[in-house]
């Protein structure tokens, strides 16, 4: 049976359960050996009803294992094969798949159900299910995915530095790399240097940028932002964000900023602090009520300014996770750097609390395999 970390409703500690059912995977699925998962904001999101789920639910969402069983008609992927998993699996036929932008994938990217692609989950307590975050369900030993989730990588990169890839890096290099258009020289700006921000950071130093001004209120974060690339840190705890960009730019504003919190203050300010005819790009999974309050006329026609959203890092995940591992094995991609706490399952809730303080960039579970 699986060992799982499940969450019973919002605000609700993790319960550790190791009497979960966990069925075999159905056709197109695969069955999962985790071994590491890293800890995001975005679970702690789901805990305290930032993003919606419904409950009971195992969450995680990031994170890398070995195949150990294959649904049928599966084929391309083997037991054996390790595997970095996704959560935002393409079709490849509808619209968006067919240009090049498989994370909008009208058929399977936005599930939310709790469920995998057919809206049921794989694990179950006394006959009643148990739902899976994100078609995930990564704090747990085992699981069941979709196989196109799963992404095969070289058994030699180490799965606890593979596992970051399935959503801090993807979303925050991605951010910087595909969302973003970065020019070699451009001047960047990171509201938010958590796992994702970090990543961002990282991402604009390999698409060429010359400066990049990291901004958060915690020293310990703005202090681990420069071995990712940052140039500059700004503690918006002690001074005015958008004014000391400006100042930092001779007046002009970043060429390209990023908001990797989620909040209306901070996106306000990312577009705030972008120079005239730059790019704001939102990469913070924000409240569903949260409303960007902006004079329509400064902000956007006048000053030219192009406001974008990005889900995933605007990523293609099969083309994707093969590059950033590439980046990673010639040592232009920090992964290590990123793990702050290696932890248990047991300790999943520490690492809630852990983030809430702003102390660790990434807490990653190591499932021990
Ligand atoms: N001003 C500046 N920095 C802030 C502020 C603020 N008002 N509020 C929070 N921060 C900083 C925190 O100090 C922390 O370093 O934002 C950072 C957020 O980092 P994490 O908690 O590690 O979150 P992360 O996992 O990086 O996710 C960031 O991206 O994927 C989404 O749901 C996720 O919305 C979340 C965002
Ligand atoms: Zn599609
Ligand atoms: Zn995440």
């Amino acid at each position: 049976m699986p060992k799982a970390a499940v969450l019973t409703g919002i605000d609700q500690p993790l319960e550790i359960r190791d009497d979960l059912e966990l069925e075999s995977p159905r056709a197109g699925e695969i069955m999962v050996r985790m071994a590491a998962s890293g800890v995001c904001h975005s679970d702690l999101s789901v805990q305290n009803g930032t993003i919606p789920s419904p409950t009971p639910c195992v969450l995680g969402h990031e994170g890398a294992g070995i195949v150990e069983e294959v649904g049928e008609g599966v084929t391309h992927l083997s037991p054996g094969d390790h595997v970095v998993v996704t959560f935002v699996p393409r079709c490849g036929e509808c619209y968006f798949c067919q240009r090049g932008q498989g994370f909008l994938c009208d058929k399977y990217g936005a599930v939310a159900t709790g469920g995998l692609i057919d809206g049921t989950p794989r694990f179950s307590s006394g006959g009643s299910p148990v739902f899976q975050m994100s078609m995930c369900g990564l704090f747990s030993d085992q699981t069941v995915i979709p196989a196109i989730s799963a992404v095969k990588i070289d058994p030699d990169v180490p799965l606890k530095a593979a596992a970051l890839i399935g959503c801090g890096v993807l979303t925050g290099v991605g951010a910087a790399l595909n969302t973003a258009d970065i020019k070699p020289g451009d001047t960047v700006a990171v509201l938010g240097c958590g796992g994702v921000g970090l990543n961002v950071i990282q991402g604009a130093r390999i698409a060429g940028a010359s400066e990049i001004i990291a901004i958060d209120m915690n020293p310990t974060k703005l202090e681990m932002t420069k071995q990712f690339g940052a140039t500059q840190t700004v503690n918006a705890g002690e001074v005015d964000a958008v004014g000391k960009v400006t100042e930092l730019t001779g007046g002009r504003g970043a060429d390209v900023a990023f908001e990797v919190i989620g909040l209306g203050p901070t996106i306000d300010q990312t577009i705030n602090m972008t120079r005239k005819g730059g790019q704001a790009v939102l990469v913070g999974v924000p409240r569903l009520d949260v409303m960007i309050n902006l004079p329509a006329a400064f902000a956007f026609l006048y000053l030219a300014k192009t406001v974008k959203g990005c889900w995933y890092g605007s990523s293609n995940v099969h083309e994707d996770v093969p590059k950033l591992i590439d980046l990673y094995q010639k040592g232009e991609l920090k992964l290590d750097e990123l793990i702050s706490r290696e932890i248990s399952l047991d300790q999943v809730n520490d690492a809630f609390e852990d983030m809430k303080t702003g102390e660790v960039a990434r807490s990653v579970i190591d499932f021990g395999g």
